[in-house]
């Protein structure tokens, strides 16, 4: 029960990591708010969590804008009266060089990437100042430190969260704010069976993904839950402005 009496928001959590992370985190005793732009899915992650003798609630929630993000945090404080931990974790990746990538597919990554953290924790940071502290964590990636081929918009949008991450523990210390970020390596989560199902070369595509990580496999999106719930927890107690590498190896090369 690492996380007993807590409550926690996670973004993103109707699927692969976030809803991992979800499941992990309310084993170990946290309230849960599993928040989605996909209501069935939020619903469905919420629902387990509740068959399974924990408490979840979901809040459908687009990342992108703001009013619904603070909509979801008002929601969560209404309910549980403190906000203990938010975990940023709503994201996506696209395909493209900086020439061939539109204006408009770079907007709409950044805005979900880079602008959904900035209004998550614009929403609850006052909340958990005045609560006495808090702990945030963001998905980053392996790639906001190395660079990969033919996803600029992607690399550029993890390399902001971690740099926001960092920004934000200097200002928030004082606070008893925690924020720190999770280094995820390339993780089997329905978002890359999609890309597998996608490719004319699935297998080659695969083979490329498992080299680029020492220990020659994809992740589980219960291994990246699990940097998730130790920077959540109290044991991290003083952990912040880090980044989290749970990669595989992927950035030891
Ligand atoms: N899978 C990987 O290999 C990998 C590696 C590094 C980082 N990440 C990051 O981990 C996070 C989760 O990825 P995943 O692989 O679990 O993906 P996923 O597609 O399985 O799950 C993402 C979830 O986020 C939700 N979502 C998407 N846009 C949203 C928005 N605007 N508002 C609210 N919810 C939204 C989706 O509905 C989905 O339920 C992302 O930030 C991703 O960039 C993934």
């Amino acid at each position: 029960m690492r996380l007993e009496n807590k409550t926690a928001i996670l973004t993103g959590a109707g699927s692969g990591i976030g809803r991992a992370a979800a499941l992990a985190f309310a084993r170990e005793g946290a309230a849960i708010c599993v928040a989605d732009i996909s209501k069935d899915a939020g619903q469905k992650t919420a629902a387990d969590i509740v068959s399974a003798g924990g408490s979840a609630f979901s809040v459908q929630a687009d990342v992108s804008n703001y009013d619904q993000v603070a909509a979801m945090v008002d929601t969560a404080e209404e309910t549980w009266g403190k906000i203990d931990i938010l975990v940023n974790n709503a994201g996506y990746g696209i395909g493209g060089t900086v020439v061939d990538t539109p204006e408009d597919d770079w907007n709409r990554l950044m805005a979900t990437n880079v602008n959904g953290v900035f209004f998550g924790c614009k929403a609850v940071i006052p909340i958990m100042t005045a609560q006495g502290g808090g702990s945030i964590i963001n998905t980053a990636s392996a790639v906001s430190v190395v660079g990969i081929y033919n996803r600029a918009a992607y690399v550029a949008s993890k390399g902001a969260v971690a740099a926001l991450t960092r920004a934000m523990a200097l200002d928030h210390a004082d606070a008893k704010i925690r924020v720190n970020c999770v280094g995820a390596g390339t993780v089997e989560s329905p978002y890359y069976d999609t890309l597998f199902k996608e490719s004319a070369e699935p297998e080659t595509l695969r083979a490329h993904l498992e080299q680029r990580q020492l220990f020659n496999r994809l992740g589980k999106p219960d291994e990246i839950a699990a940097a998730m719930l130790f920077l959540a927890s109290d044991e991290a107690s003083f952990c912040t402005g880090s980044t989290l590498f749970a990669d595989g190896g992927w950035t030891a090369r």
